[in-house]
């Protein structure tokens, strides 16, 4: 078949001509400049003010030649990369020209002092409403550095393209792994689907589902990949578009790989044909270098690895390698015809020396294709697991302070109310708040707040307690499982996962150590004894089906911090909950007066 454009059904999309390559791409971010992060950034400089604006909109694009609809940010997808110092303070200024109400989160990030810029609908903030906009406005820890993203908060909605690499640069950083590689580039891993997230959600939640979550249609590396448009004949698909994504990377040079999997689902084995890479970052954190020839990453979850551009492999045509992201089927309740797990991207070694080679690093070509044979190690792990933490370590070795406080946590499916399919955390599934809790906890503590001057005392004493609120019940509403932290209590939690699914579990505001984790029940009397002196510090975990992890967190940052699954699915199921931490200083926190405004609209 000729390479001309195959159109099966045209509805209203753009003009289309007979010549390849011909539709109008404007929608799709130019990844080879946009994700190469500066090579020239200096880490060291005094601490500035970035600003990024953001705007969202709908539109119609094809990530893999299926059109559909995308909800994008400054018209397109996916997203662009932030890139800040740590100790920097970052403004982002969110224009919402979409059709529903949106929110930004930037994963991973502390927000000490800042817990009203955490983004999460219903907790931390009421959501910015179409035709809106709102000054996301805040501080860069100094202490934190490394590969991070934004996305929208908002419902499923950033898996229909709201979100974009994050990466703050750091002189600590540079000091530890910053002398062992060349170039640096970002490369986002994801599932996809070809529907609009909430078309999904009224079978997926129905009563006879069993918590069957919706199997992706595709996967997208930097926003693309090949789709066989014949096997969805009715739709409008458009086969030479349909691309992948193609890395130039000059020969006997160290690349830095930022891989984040920004995807609703699906965990994604990342690996590069007959190239073994270092591993030296996983979620923010710097960590031992170790070598690996793939890894198994979770939603939300992000790892770089060094690989060096110094292979001769027979299989290779053109010095071409695959790069691999293949999704693990093993996790997918139902089969999808039309999914092909192995996803791919292809590296091209250039002869170039030329420094200038960097910015034309990566282009999308329809027609990228070698021969390279993927590690022959396919595992016979079925299982959903994450990467196994015991197997990395932070680079400097950290203190680990004694736990002061243990809590259990239950996360299981039931059918609920309205005979719905949900999920709870401890017998209660979450449902977004129209007063957040924060602002709930912030009225009452704030000496500014309503709350001094309140009758109900009540809701004053519940937003007092210590320890997890009585059926979930948070100033009146009884939808937020809120634990309520003593300031700076050491905390332990025991996360079983009474679910046949396993669960990408991330705590906003913190990084946790991963005391330890397993199957089956955990035994209490194997408390204590802790398999690393130098427990990995992560801010998302796996809990592996039928199974537990202890997480451990010092809780020093004021404010409601969201606690949840990360599979966009199981979030709107409800499989949320909050830890109130630093009550003391709850009521100090000073939001600018936008923010109250937004619960008044
Ligand atoms: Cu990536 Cu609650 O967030």
């Amino acid at each position: 078949m000729g390479i001309g454009l195959r159109k099966y059904q045209n509805s209203s999309n753009p003009s289309s001509s007979s010549t390849s390559s011909s539709l109008n791409e404007d929608w799709r971010l130019d990844t080879s400049t946009a994700y190469a992060v500066a090579a020239d950034w200096d880490s060291s400089a005094e601490p500035t003010t970035r600003v990024y604006n953001l705007t969202i909109s709908e539109t119609t694009g094809w990530p893999d030649g299926y059109n559909r609809t995308l909800t994008v940010i400054n018209g397109q997808f996916p997203g662009p990369l932030i890139e800040v110092n740590a100790g920097d303070r970052l403004i982002v200024n969110v224009i919402n020209n979409g059709v529903n109400a949106t929110t930004m989160h930037f994963h991973g990030l502390f927000q000490n002092g800042s817990n009203y810029m955490d983004g999460v609908t219903g907790i931390t903030q009421c959501p910015i409403p179409a035709g809106s906009s709102f000054q996301y406005n805040f501080t860069i820890s100094d202490s934190q550095y490394g590969t991070y993203w934004y996305h929208s908060h908002y419902g499923t909605q950033y898996s229909d393209g709201v979100y974009g690499p994050l990466v703050i640069h750091s002189a600590d950083e540079d000091e530890m792994i910053g002398d062992m590689y060349d170039y640096d580039q970002v490369v986002l891993i994801q599932d996809w689907y070809h529907g609009v997230s909430f078309g999904y959600l009224p079978e997926y939640l129905a009563s006879n589902n069993e918590n069957t979550e919706p199997t992706p249609d595709n996967g997208l590396i930097n926003g693309a990949n090949f789709f066989n448009c014949s096997l969805k004949p009715d739709d409008t698909c458009y086969q030479a578009e349909s691309k992948r994504e193609l890395f130039n990377f000059e020969r006997d040079k160290t690349y830095r790989l930022r891989v984040i999997n920004v995807g609703s689902f699906a965990e994604i084995d990342f690996s590069v044909d007959s190239h073994p890479f270092t591993l030296v970052e996983a979620d923010g954190t710097t960590v031992k270098p170790s070598t690996f020839h793939k890894v198994r990453i979770a939603v939300a979850q992000r790892y770089s690895v060094l690989m060096t551009t110094n292979v001769t492999a027979s299989d290779s045509q053109n010095d071409t390698y695959w790069m691999r992201a293949e999704l693990n089927k093993f996790c997918f309740k139902e089969s999808n015809p039309v999914l092909d797990v192995g996803v791919k991207a292809a590296i091209k070694y250039t002869n170039t020396t030329d420094s200038v080679a960097r910015l034309t690093m990566v282009s999308k070509s329809s027609r990228v294709s070698t021969t390279t044979n993927s590690w022959d190690d396919r595992d016979a792990n079925v299982r959903c697991l994450d990467l196994d933490n015991n197997s990395i370590e932070p680079f400097e070795k950290l203190e680990v302070p004694n736990a002061t406080h243990f809590f259990r946590l239950d996360s299981s499916f039931f059918i609920g109310a309205y005979q719905l399919d949900l999920a709870y955390i401890n017998g209660t599934s979450w449902v977004s708040a129209d007063t957040p809790t924060l602002y709930s906890a912030w009225e009452q503590l704030s000496p500014a707040g309503l709350g001094a001057n309140s009758s109900d005392s009540n809701a004053t004493s519940l937003l007092n307690t210590v320890g997890p609120l009585e059926l979930g019940v948070y100033a009146g509403n009884k939808n937020q499982y809120v634990i309520n932290v003593p300031d700076y209590a050491v905390v332990d939690i025991l996360l079983n996962n009474l679910d046949d699914g396993s669960h990408p579990f991330h705590l906003h505001g913190y990084k946790f150590w991963v005391m330890d984790s397993g199957r089956g029940n955990y035994k209490y009397t194997n408390y204590g004894n802790w398999t690393s002196d130098n427990p990995m510090l992560r801010d998302t975990v796996t809990v592996q089906s039928y199974g537990w992890a202890i997480l451990r967190f010092v809780a020093d940052n004021p404010g409601l911090w969201a606690f949840h699954c990360h599979i966009t699915w199981h979030l709107e199921a409800g499989l949320m909950m909050q830890f109130q931490t630093m009550s003391s200083q709850i009521g100090t926190l000073n939001p600018p007066s936008e923010w109250q405004q937004l619960c008044a609209a």
